[in-house]
């Protein structure tokens, strides 16, 4: 299945693409973000994404745009490093998993295909089948309450440990087949759909990856820039709405209420034109249920040094470094 661009109006309408500007689509995908963008104005865009299978499309806006457009394969994290001292004007992400992706049998993603359990966006890193092998039962548990709100995560967990060791999982269809039994089937949702949701975050360490993107971005967008992030669920859209809010006047600004907390200590980096964001219509969601869940935030860098506080976004979960070394 193709893949259909979510909230594309409003993600253009945000970043506002302007003659002779340089943006990054940290998330190419298909590249539907990209060519709205290069389609909209006589503008350039970085394309990033870190699966080595978007090359097709890379050639398809290559053909199309020319030197308009170019393309690294990189962890969008690394959004410093792919553009090596230079300067912005705007940033879009697209958070999570492509049509493509989860269509795919072999890419592991889905357990409604019979595939290899990986479930790697990039071609590198361990896979979903070796944190089933590696991972303790509580650390499975943890894995699968804190990234898929699993309420019986143990239950998951103790299922999985108890198969392993009789055999080896390396299927979708052992793994969704082991939660079905764990789970019963009730309900409208398949009883793997929050497991197969949390080992996804967790294999493609997604939440450090959005969170230091937002950290990268503050730091390479120039005055009046603008940060443009579309999420698909709540754990992702909180780190983007507390990572603007931390740095934009709705938080520190104070209300009626409250005075400013941080003025003098560090300037606003951010502000935040509609708190509320963007969420799809009926009209799109109709078309495409996929826009049901998704959030559209966006800043607009201000010119202030970037934010020097403290914070702390992430949930705790057992590091995707625990696993790579056990792996090993
Ligand atoms: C939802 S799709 C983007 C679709 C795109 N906006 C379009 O219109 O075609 C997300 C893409 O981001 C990529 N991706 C996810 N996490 C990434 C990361 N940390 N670094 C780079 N690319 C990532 C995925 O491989 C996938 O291709």
């Amino acid at each position: 299945m193709n893949h259909i661009p979510v909230l594309l109006t409003e993600v253009v309408q945000a970043l506002r693409p302007t003659n002779g500007e340089q943006y990054v689509d940290g998330t190419f995908g298909a590249g539907g973000y990209t060519r709205e963008i290069l389609n909209t104005a006589n503008c350039n865009v970085l394309g990033l994404d870190r699966d080595p299978n978007v090359s097709k499309d890379v050639s398809a806006v290559s053909s199309e745009f020319g030197n308009r457009f170019s393309f690294k394969q990189i962890a969008f994290s690394h959004l410093e490093d792919a553009l090596d001292g230079q300067k912005v004007d705007g940033v879009v992400l697209d958070i999570g998993v492509s049509s493509m992706q989860l269509d795919q049998a072999d890419r592991g993603f889905s357990f409604m295909r019979e595939g290899p359990l990986d479930m790697r966006m990039s071609s590198s890193g361990p896979s979903a089948a070796d944190a089933i092998k590696y991972l303790e039962s509580n650390e499975l548990a943890r894995i699968f309450k804190v990234y898929g709100d699993e309420k019986r995560a143990k239950k998951c967990a103790d299922f999985i440990v108890r198969a392993r060791q009789d055999y080896t999982i390396s299927t979708t269809q052992q793994l969704a087949d082991i939660l079905s039994r764990a789970l019963g089937r009730q309900g409208k949702h398949h009883p793997a759909t929050r497991v197969f949701q949390a080992l996804r975050i967790y294999i493609n360490d997604e939440l450090g990856e959005l969170y230091r993107a937002l950290i990268a971005a503050e730091k390479v967008l120039r005055p009046g820039g603008r940060l443009v992030v579309v999420t698909f669920h709540s754990l992702e859209d909180r780190i983007v709405k507390s990572f603007l809010r931390s740095r934009s006047e709705v938080d520190r600004g104070g209300s009626r209420h409250a005075p400013p907390q941080d003025v003098g200590k560090t300037a606003f980096s951010f502000s935040v034109p509609k708190r509320s964001g963007f969420k799809a219509g009926a009209k799109e969601i109709a078309e495409n249920p996929r826009s049901r869940s998704a959030r559209l935030r966006w800043g607009v860098r201000l010119d202030a040094p970037v934010w020097q506080g403290e914070e702390d976004l992430l949930p705790e979960a057992p590091s995707l470094g625990l696993l790579e070394r056990r792996a090993a």
